[in-house]
């Protein structure tokens, strides 16, 4: 059985007391087996020296396109629907297989060195397959599936779908990943947004959701033309809709949410759905700041994301972090988003969106080694033991501050470089 011993370093639970503890953690197989003082090795472990380092959670990022990451500085001026008909579609529907497969391996590579272990990701039409084949070569948690549109006269014809083919793609899909390595990778529906669905397409991924009991993940509410149109075509609210239909439930994960009413909010309250939120995605499409903190006190469980590369271009939590303690200021004051809050998001609640919070999420002995080794010991971050480090991670820390990620108690980065896990697909 392999093993990993951390020792000497500044641990970040994000336990139910939010403990921050000095000492050593022991991995064994894919597992924390324990926290504490002064553990010794067991034969053949592998010691990492974590002395002046901090170790965190890995991330969880609820909202991800990798099909998207070798589409960056495309239509950069451009809202969302123009954006998605001028560049995004075009780019997407000519991806190839190998095209695909190396989007997400880039994709990949860029998140586990910036420390997120966690992906809810979401796929084109086609060869999703090659998509699925990455993430399982690179040792990744991940929620993931093919994208559905099965309508929309401006869907290029190429991406268009039959109703029938779009499930029947997924189902197989599911059929053959979903749980695939112990449950590392998880199958999720994703209809791309109401826009460019039917209603029986979605009601046939409702059924299809509670059947198989896994997570569907789509778009709602991000810009004020998207809106527009669910309005004009179904004569309802996005979030009325998708709850009209029967979709809105805890298993869906509803990414941007930016211009919702007092009823939207309100079922997604009362439904337990999930909200992804993806700051700089928002910003840079002009899409509109969500009222996060509104959310927050309504109970909602909001996480976060950068969203594909093509919108955000970056995949790094840090950035989003940053954005998202800083975006509310203005308007809320300066203890609106308060640093523990967005590490929450980032960490556990993001387990929480998942349906993950037993598993993932936090550092705690029996949980999955999902983690990242941290260096803040450089002049841009000066130590101080009045300083929490969750202030300074989500203040001060970028992705380069990052010397190991461990995922599944395996080690897939580690000072910089990373590794592929050794698996037969
Ligand atoms: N809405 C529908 N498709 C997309 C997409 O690819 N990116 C974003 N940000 N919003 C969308
Ligand atoms: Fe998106």
């Amino acid at each position: 059985m392999s093993s990993i011993l951390i020792k000497n370093a500044q641990i970040v639970t994000m336990d139910q007391n939010n403990r921050i503890l000095l000492g050593d953690i022991l991995v064994e197989h894919d597992r924390i087996k324990a926290i504490g003082p002064d553990i010794q090795p067991p034969a053949g472990a592998k010691v990492i020296d974590a002395t002046h380092r901090i170790v965190i959670p890995g991330f969880i990022q609820t909202h991800i396109h990798l099909c998207q990451t070798l589409f960056r500085g495309q239509a950069d001026d451009l809202e969302l629907l123009d954006w998605l008909k001028k560049r995004v579609w075009p780019l997407e529907a000519a991806h190839d297989g190998e095209s695909l497969y190396y989007s997400a391996l880039l994709g990949i590579g860029e998140l586990i060195q910036g420390g997120t272990t966690c992906i809810v990701d979401m796929e084109t039409v086609h060869h999703t397959e090659h998509a699925f084949t990455a993430l399982a070569q690179s040792g990744i948690r991940a929620l993931s599936g093919k994208v559905m549109m099965d309508k929309g006269d401006e869907v290029p014809t190429l991406l268009r779908e039959k109703t029938s083919q779009s499930i029947q793609q997924s189902v197989d899909l599911l059929e053959k990943w979903h749980l695939h390595d112990e449950g590392r990778i998880q199958y999720a529906f994703c209809p791309r947004f109401v826009v460019s669905c039917t209603e029986e397409l979605l009601v046939e991924v409702r059924d299809l959701s509670e059947r198989y009991r896994v997570s569907v993940h789509t778009h709602a509410s991000e810009n004020r033309g998207e809106i527009a149109l669910v309005e004009a075509e179904r004569g309802m609210r996005n979030v009325v809709y998708l709850d009209h239909i029967g979709l809105a439930n805890e298993r869906l994960i509803l990414a941007h949410c930016v211009w919702l009413n007092d009823e939207e909010k309100e079922i997604i309250r009362k439904r337990k759905v999930k909200v992804s939120h993806c700051p700089g995605s928002n910003l840079k499409l002009a899409s509109g700041i969500a009222d996060v903190p509104d959310l927050l006190d309504k109970q909602i469980s909001v996480s976060l994301g950068a969203d594909g590369a093509a919108c955000n271009n970056n995949l790094d939590m840090f950035n989003e972090m940053k954005l998202a303690a800083v975006l509310h200021k203005p308007t809320h004051g300066p203890t609106a988003m308060k640093a523990r809050k967005i590490f929450e998001m980032a960490t556990i609640g993001g387990a929480r969106a998942v349906g993950l919070e037993d598993q993932i999420g936090s550092l705690e002995v029996g949980k999955k080694a999902d983690l990242a080794i941290l260096n803040l010991n450089k002049f841009h971050a000066f130590p101080s033991a009045e300083v929490d480090p969750v202030s300074r991670i989500v203040y001060s820390a970028s992705k380069t501050d990052v010397e190991t990620t461990i995922i599944n108690g395996k080690i897939v980065m580690e000072n910089r470089i990373m590794k592929t896990i050794d698996e037969e697909i």
